[in-house]
């Protein structure tokens, strides 16, 4: 098992290894996280309701009220953890993919792209992508490729889908298929930065042949314990989370093949078992074909 990230990783180091609280991250935004326990981040919270133990007291609240406003807000992130792992093991073992673009990785935890990826397709290369220096130095430590294949770890801003495009190409041949994945991380994209269009930058920079895979929190499920949710999080924690409805989040696929079933509640994307189906969720998902 080897890995070829720790230079890349560099990037990360002034925050992590005592930066400037605050200061402007990869994007140069002053609005990226930086190495702050006192405020939620979303990776956190995240990695809360997924049973993990990367978070603080001040996540752990977030989490909480964001619970006992809609439960389901925890098996809602199981389900899009299983959804993740469902759609990259199609996209390896079904429809021949060979290159990941994950962006908005999230704290490492149980089935990560690379690992499903790499076990249906060992020479697989991907390419982690994550503002937050916690996910980072998380990705670090625990992220190993197959000798076969590779993985990268990027500290950039999709906002800035330029910057990602161009380091992504030290490690994915653009000229290539290349799955693009967007799970949990488009609802933290407000429509001042225009989100749209950042998708579409991405997938103009992908052949035909290539994929785009999206789970984006719903507000049109379950859609006042979601808006109360969501507005307790907004309050407590670094990202602010913009919901989109069913209409919403197809627009992300304009252009493109949407394969069946469609765009749907993740668990209801292919399951494949009844145990799956149970973890109810008020997040939509789905996937293209450029
Ligand atoms: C809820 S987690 C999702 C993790 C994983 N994709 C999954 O679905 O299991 C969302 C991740 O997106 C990251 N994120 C949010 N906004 C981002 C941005 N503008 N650029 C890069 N990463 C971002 C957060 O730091 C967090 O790690």
């Amino acid at each position: 098992m080897a890995t070829r990230a720790p230079g890349r990783l560099c990037y990360v180091c002034p925050v992590a290894f005592g930066g400037e609280a605050g200061a402007a991250g990869p994007a140069g935004r002053d609005d990226q996280p930086s190495f702050d326990t006192s405020v939620a981040h979303q990776a956190r919270i995240y990695d809360y309701w997924l049973g993990g133990k990367d978070n603080y007291a001040a996540d752990r609240k977030a989490a909480e009220a964001a619970i006992a406003a809609y439960p389901g807000v925890a098996t809602g992130a199981r389900a899009n953890r299983q959804f993740l792992a469902r759609v990259v093991r199609y996209l390896a073992r079904e429809a021949g993919i060979r290159q990941f673009l994950d962006v908005g990785t999230g704290i490492p935890t149980a089935s990560n792209t690379h690992e499903v990826a790499q076990s249906a397709a060992p020479d697989s290369r991907v390419v982690y992508v994550d503002y937050d220096p916690i996910v980072l130095i998380h990705a670090r430590a625990l992220l190993a490729s197959h000798d076969d294949g590779l993985i990268d770890y990027l500290d950039a801003d999709l906002r800035d889908p330029a910057a990602i495009l161009d380091q992504a190409a030290q490690t994915l041949d653009f000229s290539r298929p290349v799955a693009i994945m967007l799970i949990a991380i488009l609802h933290a994209i407000g429509a001042e930065d225009d989100p749209y269009q950042i998708v579409t930058r991405l997938v103009d920079a992908v052949p035909a042949g290539s994929y785009l895979a999206i789970s984006h929190v719903a507000s049109d499920i379950d859609a006042e314990k979601i808006a109360e949710a969501t507005a307790r999080l907004n309050q407590l924690s670094h990202q602010h989370f913009t919901l989109r409805d069913h209409a919403g989040v197809t627009r992300f696929f304009d252009g493109l093949e949407l394969l069946e079933p469609g765009l749907v509640r993740v668990e209801d994307w292919r399951p494949v078992s009844q145990l799956e189906r149970r973890n109810r969720s008020a997040v939509w998902g789905g996937v293209a074909r450029k």
